[in-house]
């Protein structure tokens, strides 16, 4: 297996972008991913576009042939990849895997959701897609409810509280409101969550990641050429995927996601790491409660500790391990498909010293960890300087 590294990265800005489309967001991400690479010739070969949902969303099918017109890259080999909220993190592995065997010597990772041109109901259904449509959707489940689900059981086997969690919130607010990028520009309070409305109770509109349009892309090549072209390579040393049942009810817990707890013993296998040696992770923070199960699957916290390690700055920039350096999904935004794909450019731009007021100091090491769904699938990156 060969090794890879990420050689350009850029995003979109993410929010409500009622002046670009589709195809427009992508451009943006893709241009700034070819142009950061500076490929000096390299041929891309290959294009992982991961989306969740174009149909339901903007009426647009086989995505993958369009994003390789409109980003110019005919006639190479252009896949769309679908796993939900975690459609980028696993078109980043498909990218990876293309690199790694042999099968493409250059290629352009994206991810891309284009959500607001819907009406909200619009958009609760085709998230919906994402859990189980005959045993959750049809009874009346939303993916907040779900999501309610776990937080009430959390509460009542841990004590987490609504305040512990609403703490993830402030952070990632916090965090976003130092990236240009990010669609909440503003910091926020305890009392902005609490008092916020509340869409599935204990959740309320601030644990909720929003309704976001945006793209991201990595360019990804063999490191043995990405150590001649790139003056900063960062190299993938791990990629990792596991599955569990769609539908919540089958779980043995609803306090952990076990698909999480088997792609990081895996990824942590294959990168001969432990958690002690990450300096900072992306994680999916769909809703707050996400990433506090998600900071305890990972085993960055023993499980029921997440909420009172996040509450104690544990996770915050200047924490032990700063978590959602971004803004996460909840301050950043979460284009469902773009997601996988913008925790890697942030985790990129964070080992090459270029993420300014929010730069974790001397980050080395660092691990994306992307959902799908209620946990269904779960696919983890780490990711170091070369
Ligand atoms: N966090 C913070 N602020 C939010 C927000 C969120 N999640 N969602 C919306 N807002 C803000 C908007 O910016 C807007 O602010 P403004 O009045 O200052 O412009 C205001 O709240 C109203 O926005 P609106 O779009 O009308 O909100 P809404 O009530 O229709 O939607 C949610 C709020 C929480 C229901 C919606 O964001 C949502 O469904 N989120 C979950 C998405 C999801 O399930 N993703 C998949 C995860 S698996």
């Amino acid at each position: 297996m060969r090794k890879v590294a990420i050689v350009g990265v850029g995003m979109s800005k993410f929010g409500e972008e009622w002046d670009r489309g589709f195809r427009d967001l992508i451009i943006d991400a893709g241009k700034k991913a070819i142009e950061d690479a500076n490929l000096q010739g390299e041929k891309i070969d290959g294009l992982f576009a991961g989306t969740m949902a174009p149909g339901p969303l903007i009426g647009q099918e086989h995505a993958g042939a369009l994003l390789a017109d409109w980003m110019g890259l005919n006639p190479i080999a252009s896949t769309r990849v679908e796993a939900a909220c975690a459609s980028g993190g696993v078109a980043l592995r498909q990218g990876f895997m293309a690199i790694a065997s042999g099968m493409h010597d250059c290629v352009v990772v994206g991810g891309v959701e284009k959500m607001t041109d819907v009406s909200g109901p619009d958009v609760v259904s085709a998230l919906g897609g994402a859990g189980d449509q005959e045993w959750e959707l049809f009874a009346g489940a939303t993916f907040p409810g779900i999501y309610a689900l776990m937080a009430r059981r959390h509460m009542l086997e841990y004590g987490t509280t609504e305040e512990q969690m609403a703490s993830v919130a402030v952070k990632n607010h916090f965090n976003a409101a130092r990236n240009k990028y990010a669609q909440f520009q503003k910091e926020i309070d305890i009392k902005t969550v609490l008092n916020s409305k509340v869409v599935a109770s204990p959740l309320k509109v601030f644990d909720c990641s929003p309704v976001t349009d945006g793209a991201a892309c990595a360019v990804l090549m063999p490191l043995e050429k990405a150590q001649k072209i790139c003056e900063q390579p960062v190299e993938i040393i791990a990629s990792a995927q596991a599955s569990d049942t769609l539908a919540l009810h089958n779980r043995a817990s609803l306090t952990e996601i076990n698909a999480t707890k088997v792609a990081a013993k895996k990824a942590f296998e294959m990168a001969k790491l432990s958690t002690k040696d990450i300096n900072l992770a992306e994680v999916h923070d769909c809703f707050t409660i996400a990433e506090i199960m998600a900071i305890e699957d990972l085993g960055f916290f023993k499980k029921g500790k997440g909420a009172k390690a996040t509450e104690d700055g544990l996770t915050s920039l200047k924490g032990e391990i700063p978590i959602n350096t971004s803004g996460g999904l909840k301050g950043c935004g979460h284009p469902v498909g773009a997601t996988g794909v913008k925790q890697a450019v942030e985790i990129t731009w964070q080992l090459r010293g270029q993420a300014k007021e929010r730069q974790i100091k001397d980050a080395q090491i660092g691990l994306t960890h992307n959902v799908g769904g209620s946990g269904a699938t779960a696919v983890i990156h780490i990711m170091k300087k070369a």
